[in-house]
């Protein structure tokens, strides 16, 4: 069977998520990475497009170019799903451009720098039926999917209380000095979104909060931290959230917690036990009870659901990463491009990245109000 023609925008040779992507695409062979433009700088693009290998009439100056040349080209050669792995402010009329041109999307969060945006790339995908993946990167770890499965099979009973949280610290570098602070676009509203910290990570412990209950967030009360009077963006955010089953929790962000790299822990907690998970030890599922001692679960053994062991590749032991976790998602909208999607949740679908979008919004809203309680609805 013929791999799936991958375009990528964005995502050159100095980028962070470039790699991730990459390698993701190509550990289960679906894809082949065919065409892009890589760099905002076209030079830097076609030397990185020749380092990948590809033919040089496929290295484009911009999603212009390249959406022109692709569109004459027969069927069966054509680009037919686009990663968009830009600055966030591309995303919107990237995606818009891509879906109105008959491509898949995969697109990195925040979806867009505004819900307004979201819900019109929503309108249009509706009308064009298109696949259309928001790498919410962390939902592919096997131990992730294993726990979303045992709260569904009702492992920890009703939910009481759910804690998430994302601390980063590598702000504080950058804060306390305004030249540094204008250089990085996550602190430029115009190129991030109204928010720094809840867009970029808020946005992922969110994410996840919906996956794993399986429920909506209906309301939330927030309160970022700012740091100086000059910066227009929040860079730390504790959220009181209520779920819309009455279950009650917190969403703590923060990329000033100085030392800290991408501490992502999730604990949910039921009447009949908990579940806790740590990004940077993701191999590791603690589940807890009353009555018996700390149980560890860990991926690739049967006892785990199928929907966790379809993305372990080797035998118990061999742990699995960041890498495993993009390419598990990769997998889903691989599967769901070829039409035969396995397991629902297999990857962040555009309603989650519009989710996500809402959230930001409501959250700063929050926040502004003077630390009110703000509905997640229209
Ligand atoms: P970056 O600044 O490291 O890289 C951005 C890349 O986009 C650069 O190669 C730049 O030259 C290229 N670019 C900029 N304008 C372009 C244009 N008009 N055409 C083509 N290429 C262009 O940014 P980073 O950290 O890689 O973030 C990119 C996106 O990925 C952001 O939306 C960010 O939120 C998201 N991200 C997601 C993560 C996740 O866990 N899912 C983790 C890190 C980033």
């Amino acid at each position: 069977m013929s791999k799936i023609r991958l375009g990528i925008l964005g995502g050159g040779a100095d980028s962070l998520i470039g790699i991730l992507h990459r390698v993701a695409a190509n550990m289960f062979d679906h894809y082949e990475i065919t065409g892009g433009a890589f760099d905002i700088d076209f030079e830097k693009s076609k030397n990185f497009g020749e380092k990948l290998g590809l033919d040089q009439d496929r290295i484009y100056k911009d999603i212009d170019a390249m959406i022109e040349a692709e569109s004459n080209l027969p069927k069966d050669k054509r680009i037919q799903v686009v990663s968009v792995l830009t600055p966030n402010f591309l995303h919107f009329p990237m995606a818009k451009q891509l879906l109105e041109n008959g491509f898949h999307v995969i697109c990195e969060k925040p979806l867009t720098t505004t819900y307004e945006e979201a819900k019109i790339l929503k309108a249009i995908r509706e009308k064009t039926g298109s696949i259309f993946a928001v790498t919410y990167t962390y939902t592919g770890y096997p131990m992730v999917r294993q726990m979303k499965k045992m709260i569904a099979e009702g492992v920890i009973g009703k939910i009481h209380k759910v804690d998430i949280q994302y601390y980063q610290g590598w702000i504080n570098s950058l804060i306390h000095d305004k030249e540094k602070r204008s250089n990085t676009w996550r602190l430029d509203p115009e190129k991030s979104g109204i928010s720094c910290c809840i867009g970029d990570i808020g946005t992922h412990a969110f994410n996840m909060a919906e996956f794993l209950t399986g429920t909506r967030i209906d309301k939330v009360l927030a309160d970022l931290n700012y740091l100086y009077e000059d910066n227009p963006m929040d860079i730390d955010g504790t959220v009181l959230v209520r779920y819309s089953d009455n279950a009650k929790g917190v969403i703590r962000a923060s990329q000033i917690a100085t030392g800290e790299e991408n501490n992502f822990c999730v604990k949910i907690y039921g009447d009949k036990g908990g579940l806790k998970w740590e990004q940077e030890n993701p191999n590791y599922l603690y589940h807890l009870t009353e009555d018996k001692p700390l149980q560890t679960l860990k991926p690739g053994h049967a006892y785990n659901s199928d929907f966790s062991l379809e993305g372990t590749k080797l035998p118990p032991g061999h742990p699995e990463g960041i890498f495993d976790s993009m390419g598990n998602i990769y997998l889903g909208i691989a599967n769901a491009i070829k039409n035969h999607t396995k397991f629902e949740g297999a990857y962040p679908d555009l309603e989650e990245g519009v989710r996500g979008m809402m959230f930001i919004e409501k959250t700063v809203d929050s926040h502004k109000k003077g630390n009110v309680w703000v509905n997640l609805n229209d």
